[in-house]
């Protein structure tokens, strides 16, 4: 609602304008002309920002990336070498078919997702030491061997991503299908989310099966997601789901989940489905995918809201949308279309994104895959001038694919080499996966201040055990009086 106050707002103002006198208002429009030059002039920029032989490239503020982890092959801390010989032999692992994919930090480890697109991935989630100790570490499955059964409906089967909280919750999202690669793709399970507390040291899982109506078993594609500490817990995941993709909106603390769609910014535009990285050219129309969660912020009506920033793989555009109307489930089953006046399209970027973080000073980090780059953008700044490059390397940086942050104000990106997987063109005489590391002083968004409200949320749980609370409250004044 408050969007069109503002453009009634900035109509009056204009109005205003063409009361001066004509003199000050030709001043004015050579001035808003030089503004307009400008920023052209610095759109360019920003859209050059990969042809490092631009005078006005920027010089890089961030430390610069380097390489802490490379591997050709993914390999794995095994019982005995004999088991590892027993899983080559019946091809439950076959060297080439794991990539990974997404990555996370807790305490010591890095997190990483190993997603079963293939056949031949013995775990799906894993964890390496964030000290390093190898330059080619062995996985080790998380939270165990066993928590990684392939046909076990109690154990993880595909997980593409996974968060953690700024409660130690590690939130993952689990397809239940594999092999989305093969001719076959084999729904073993049903769509989970699965929670580990990784405070407890015990790392028992509790799984959450997603409802039929919002997650379809055989479609769905659950890729990435934030989680939002307020107001009972939510997540608000991309799925990328080839036939109804969107963002499903999951709440903690009462286990509902919905979803929202918007087919013209959650959908691939077929402009930006061709890649073209180091000498391979692949077509590949991918819905939304990327997600990241700004700083909190007061609004005019006094309550917390938060920006959720979008994009489709294949897309040039970066969408944005209040976090307050993902959380207004009836926006779920109205038609598409309910929720585009609430989507702000905040301009383009040179090339197609994979994942993206936040930071908790509201930097948001991101790949640009067709041009080897990794790039950031102050979210204060407009999007379409304060895109910057980072680090630029067509030989290092072969599609960006996950960002996380540690402890001790380090960023890590997983670079994966997926046009290469997906084209069935991966040799073990090359790395194949890289994790690079730089160090930016901030955390990740989880942990960015909070905000007091003055009113409140008008979507969350909060509301109802508030309420109760008080009902409670009444009971006990009740016993006592
Ligand atoms: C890169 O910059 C050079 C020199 O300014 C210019 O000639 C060239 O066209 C630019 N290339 C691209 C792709 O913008
Ligand atoms: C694996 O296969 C090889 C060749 O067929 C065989 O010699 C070996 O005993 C097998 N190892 C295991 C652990 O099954
Ligand atoms: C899931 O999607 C498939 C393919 O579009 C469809 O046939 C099936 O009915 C859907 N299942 C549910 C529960 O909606
Ligand atoms: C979010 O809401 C605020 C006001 O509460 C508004 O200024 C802002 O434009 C909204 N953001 C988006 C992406 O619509
Ligand atoms: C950047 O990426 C886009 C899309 O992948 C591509 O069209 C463009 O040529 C790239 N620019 C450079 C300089 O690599
Ligand atoms: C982002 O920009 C704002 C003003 O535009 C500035 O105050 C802030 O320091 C910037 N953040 C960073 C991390 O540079
Ligand atoms: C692809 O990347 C590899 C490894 O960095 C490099 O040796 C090779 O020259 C690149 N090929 C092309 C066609 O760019
Ligand atoms: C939620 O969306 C519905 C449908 O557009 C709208 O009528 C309602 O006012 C919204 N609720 C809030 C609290 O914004």
């Amino acid at each position: 609602m408050w969007h069109w106050k503002r453009r009634v707002c900035s109509g009056s103002r204009l109005r205003r304008q063409s009361l001066l006198p004509r003199r000050l208002r030709r001043t004015l429009a050579r001035i808003m002309l030089s503004l307009f030059l400008l920023a052209l002039a610095a759109t360019a920029a920003a859209q050059n920002l990969q042809n490092t032989s631009t005078a006005r490239a920027p010089t890089p503020r961030r430390e610069q990336f380097r390489v802490i982890y490379e591997w050709n092959a993914i390999d794995f801390q095994w019982a005995s070498p004999e088991e590892r010989e027993a899983y080559l032999n019946t091809s439950r692992y076959i060297p080439r078919n794991v990539l990974i994919s997404g990555i996370n930090f807790y305490g010591e480890n890095l997190f990483l997702t190993l997603p079963r697109m293939l056949e031949g991935v013995p775990a799906t989630l894993a964890t390496i030491p964030v000290r390093q100790v190898d330059t080619a570490p062995k996985l080790s499955p998380f939270p165990s061997w066993s928590a990684n059964t392939l046909g076990d409906c109690a154990a993880l089967q595909f997980v593409q991503n996974v968060e953690i909280d700024r409660n130690g919750i590690m939130w993952i999202l689990d397809n239940g299908r594999i092999g989305t690669l093969t001719q076959k793709p084999d729904t073993k399970c049903p769509p989970s989310i699965v929670m580990i507390d990784l405070k407890t040291g015990k790392n028992e899982m509790e799984r959450i099966p997603l409802p039929k109506e919002t997650v379809n078993a055989s479609t769905s594609y659950l890729n990435d997601l934030v989680v939002d500490n307020r107001d009972g817990d939510y997540a608000y995941i991309t799925d990328n789901s080839a036939v109804d993709p969107g963002i499903i909106v999951f709440r903690r603390s009462d286990k509902k989940s919905w979803k929202i769609r918007d087919s013209k910014s959650m959908l691939s535009v077929s402009e930006a489905a061709v890649f073209r990285i180091n000498g391979t050219t692949i077509n590949l129309p991918v819905n939304i995918d990327g997600i990241a969660l700004g700083p909190q912020f007061l609004t005019e009506e006094g309550y917390v809201d938060r920006t959720v920033y979008f994009t489709p793989l294949s897309s040039f555009h970066m969408y944005a949308v209040n976090a307050s109307i993902l959380r207004n489930e009836s926006l779920s089953s109205t038609g598409d279309g309910a929720i585009r006046p609430y989507i702000k399209d905040l301009g383009t970027k040179p090339s197609q994104t994979d994942g993206m973080k936040m930071d908790s000073t509201g930097t948001l980090f991101f790949g640009l895959i067709g041009n080897s780059t990794i790039a950031e953008w102050n979210t204060t700044t407009d999007f379409r001038v304060g895109q910057r490059t980072i680090a630029r390397d067509p030989n290092y940086i072969q599609w960006v694919d996950r960002f996380t942050f540690d402890d001790s104000g380090n960023i890590y990106v997983v670079i994966n080499r997926l046009y290469n997987f997906i084209k069935n063109q991966v040799s073990l005489d090359e790395v194949n996966y890289r994790i690079l590391k730089s160090h930016t002083g901030t955390k990740s968004y989880i942990f960015s201040p909070d905000v007091t409200p003055v009113a409140p949320s008008p979507h969350g749980a909060a509301t109802a055990p508030a309420v109760c609370a008080s009902l409670l409250l009444l009971a006990f004044a009740h016993l006592f009086a």
